[in-house]
């Protein structure tokens, strides 16, 4: 009966690992609504009002703000793009201190939206 307890528990916490992997990992989990006030207030000056790397400041950054509805970033995966954001890179800010897990899925949803 013991045995059986810890099994149960076993395969729950199994399936609890599994799921926050894949909520870590993508844009499922995000809301795009939310995601594009996040973008408003803190992407749209480089990356611009449309996601295309044309905001007021990207157009004098080297390299440019991606395009993020071009195809280059739209075949990403969301794992990447995730790391990015979170990370920085060049020229681009590291958030991962600034904005918590939800607004930086929130704004990977957002970023999908646009390439549609
Ligand atoms: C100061 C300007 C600036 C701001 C603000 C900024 N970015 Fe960027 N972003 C860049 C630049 C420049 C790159 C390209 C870096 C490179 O080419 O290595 C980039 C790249 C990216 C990429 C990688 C795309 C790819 O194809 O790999 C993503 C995703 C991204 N930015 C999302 C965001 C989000 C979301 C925000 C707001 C939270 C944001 N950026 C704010 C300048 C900025």
């Amino acid at each position: 009966m013991k045995g059986l307890r810890l099994l149960v528990l076993f395969s729950a916490s199994c399936f609890c690992m599994a799921e926050l992997e894949a909520a870590l990992t993508s844009a499922a989990s995000g809301d795009p609504t939310k995601g594009k006030v996040l973008y408003a207030n803190n992407c749209l000056i480089c990356h611009g009002e449309h996601g295309k790397g044309d905001g007021l400041i990207g157009e004098s950054l080297h390299p440019p703000p991606t395009n993020l509805t071009g195809s280059q970033a739209r075949a990403k995966s969301d794992k990447d793009l995730l790391t990015v954001i979170r990370e920085g890179r060049a020229t681009m800010p590291a958030w991962k201190n600034r904005l918590n897990d939800q607004d930086i899925q929130n704004l990977l949803a957002y970023i999908r939206s646009l390439s549609e």
